[in-house]
């Protein structure tokens, strides 16, 4: 198949790129920098540049494409994200590129859209395990962005078109994010939010690449995809044995969490979010798994 990557030179893009050209793919990885290109075409890629603000320079792009695959995000990592406008980068990327980027698509004649998304829209609920039909605990304004991109997507999907949305857990590996843990758990400093109690639902950032070539092959709707869920507190464990640190990470005070603005808030909540819905449609497995040593490595 004909396939256009968005975000191609970010952390999720390249792992999509290389897994999609891997299983034989012919694939545009969009950029809109010239140094984004070597990036591109180091994972077998043919590089294009182009603003993904600009449904016009995108229907250009995409145009004999059979899927387009919208990865992209810009992410403040760790205290980066308190700092005031943190978020403004990645909440336009929602916002607006990627309703450009469904419409695009859609004149231009593609026929399937797959979109990523994320697990953190779900509400906090304990020990008791999420599934897609668990409504999305989004009112807040903070997530008017994700929320008005899955209707795009939504949207998208329709005149016999399709759209699968890929809520995506927590990533980890060898990510800007995660290496920004290890070093803080190196160093003896906290990185964890929530209770160790809780539940979160990673998935490493080469299974997540894996998890756009096995969308081709699903029906429209929203997945999740994430590995086994874990305590935080083997997460703890797990970022600890990883970062050789001779301690487990550490968890924020209380009275810090109770401060959080809502875009981190998020990560407080408890997600014990099962992915069988996507693994029996498509045979994806995370083939990663935390307790693994190495995985930041790979
Ligand atoms: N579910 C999750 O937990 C999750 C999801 C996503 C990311 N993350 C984490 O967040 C951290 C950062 O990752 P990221 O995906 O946000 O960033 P990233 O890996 O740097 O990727 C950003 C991608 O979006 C494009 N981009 C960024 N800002 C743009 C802008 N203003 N205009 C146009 N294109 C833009 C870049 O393309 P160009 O080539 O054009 O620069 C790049 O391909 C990582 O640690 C990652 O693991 C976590």
């Amino acid at each position: 198949m004909r396939i256009a990557v968005t975000g191609a030179t970010g952390v999720l893009g390249q792992q999509a790129v290389e897994a999609l050209v891997a299983a034989g793919h012919e694939v545009t990885g969009v950029t809109r920098r010239e140094r984004g290109l070597p990036i591109v075409e180091g994972r077998g890629a043919h590089g294009v540049i182009a603003d993904v603000f600009s449904a016009s320079d995108l229907e250009r792009t995409f145009r004999g494409h059979d899927v387009v695959i919208n990865t992209l995000a810009k992410i403040p990592t760790g205290m980066g994200a308190l700092r005031p406008f943190a978020w403004r980068e990645d909440d336009r990327l929602h916002l607006e590129a990627s309703a450009a980027i469904a419409t695009a698509a859609a004149r231009a004649g593609v026929g399937k859209l797959i979109q990523e998304s994320s697990m953190f829209m779900y509400p906090d609920n304990g020990s008791k395990w999420i599934s897609e039909d668990h409504p999305l605990a989004v009112k807040n304004q903070a997530f008017k962005p994700r929320v008005r991109e899955m209707r795009a997507a939504v949207d998208f999907a329709e005149n016999g078109r399709s759209a699968v949305i890929l809520r995506l857990g927590q990533l980890y590996g060898r990510d800007p994010g995660t290496t920004y843990a290890l070093r803080k758990t190196r160093e003896g400093e906290a990185v964890l939010l929530g209770k160790p109690s809780d539940y979160l639902t990673l998935v490493h950032h080469i299974d997540a690449g894996r998890a756009f070539l096995a969308a081709l092959g699903a029906r429209s709707g929203f997945y999740n995809v994430g590995g086994e869920p874990i305590t935080r507190a083997r997460w703890a464990k797990d970022l600890g044995r990883e970062a050789r640190a001779g301690m487990d990470a550490k968890f924020f005070p209380a009275a810090t969490q109770a401060v959080l603005p809502a875009k981190m808030d998020v990560q407080r909540r408890s997600l014990r979010v099962s992915s069988i819905r996507f693994m029996r449609e498509t045979g994806w497995r995370p083939t990663i798994g935390p307790s693994s040593l190495g995985w930041s490595r790979i």
